[in-house]
C-alpha cells in the first residue's frame, strides 16, 4: 500500500469509497474543486487493486482542519487509515502547521478510538452538527510537538 496524492483519474474511486462511508457524502464536484485550491492536502491510499481510502485536510497559518477520512469497507481494520493521519500529520510539520482540528460523530466508535490513537484530545462538542442522524460533533485537537 503506498499514500500519494490524489488525482482527477482517481475521483471515481474516491467517490465511490465516500459513498459507502457517509450518509451525507461529499460529491464528486466537491473533491474536484480541491485540486484548485492552495493549502490542500488530499490524499488517496492505493494498493495493487487501486484507491482503497481517502484523506483530506486543509489549513490557514498554523492551523489545519481534517475534513475527509474514509477507507474502503473491505479494507478497514488493516491500518489504513492510521497510515493515511500519519501522512498528513507529517505533511502538517512539514508547512508549519502546529495544531490540527477535526469534528467526528459521537457514535462513531472506531473513528474516535483511531484519533484518540494518534494522540488528537477531545476540546469540545457541536451541538446537532449533523444531519441524517441529527447528532453532536465531538470536536477534537492534534497538538504537533515543538520543533527544538
Ligand atoms: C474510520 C475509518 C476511516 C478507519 O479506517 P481503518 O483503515 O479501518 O482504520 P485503521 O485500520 O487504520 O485503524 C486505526 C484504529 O482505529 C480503530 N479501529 C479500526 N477498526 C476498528 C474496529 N472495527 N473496531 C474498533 N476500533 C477500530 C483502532 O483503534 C485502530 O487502531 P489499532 O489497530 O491500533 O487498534 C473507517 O472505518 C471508515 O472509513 N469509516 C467510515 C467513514 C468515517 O467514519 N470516517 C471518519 C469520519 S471523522
Amino acid at each position: 500500500m503506498k499514500v500519494r496524492a490524489a488525482r482527477p483519474r482517481d475521483l471515481p474511486a474516491v467517490s465511490e469509497i465516500e459513498e459507502a462511508s457517509f450518509s451525507a457524502p461529499w460529491s464528486v464536484s466537491a473533491f474536484r474543486t480541491l485540486f484548485q485550491r492552495d493549502r490542500v492536502r488530499f490524499l488517496v491510499a492505493e494498493s495493487e487493486d487501486g484507491v482503497i481510502g481517502h484523506a483530506v485536510l486543509w489549513y490557514a497559518l498554523d492551523e489545519a482542519e481534517l475534513a475527509n477520512l474514509a477507507v474502503a469497507p473491505e479494507e478497514r481494520g488493516r491500518g489504513v487509515a492510521g497510515v493515511l493521519v500519519d501522512r498528513l500529520i507529517e505533511e502538517c510539520r512539514a508547512v508549519g502547521v502546529r495544531r490540527i482540528f477535526l469534528e467526528v460523530r459521537e457514535s462513531n466508535r472506531v473513528a474516535l478510538r483511531l484519533y484518540r490513537g494518534k494522540g488528537f484530545q477531545e476540546v469540545g462538542v457541536r451541538a446537532a452538527y449533523y444531519q441524517n442522524p441529527r447528532e453532536d460533533a465531538r470536536v477534537l485537537r492534534y497538538d504537533l510537538p515543538v520543533e527544538r
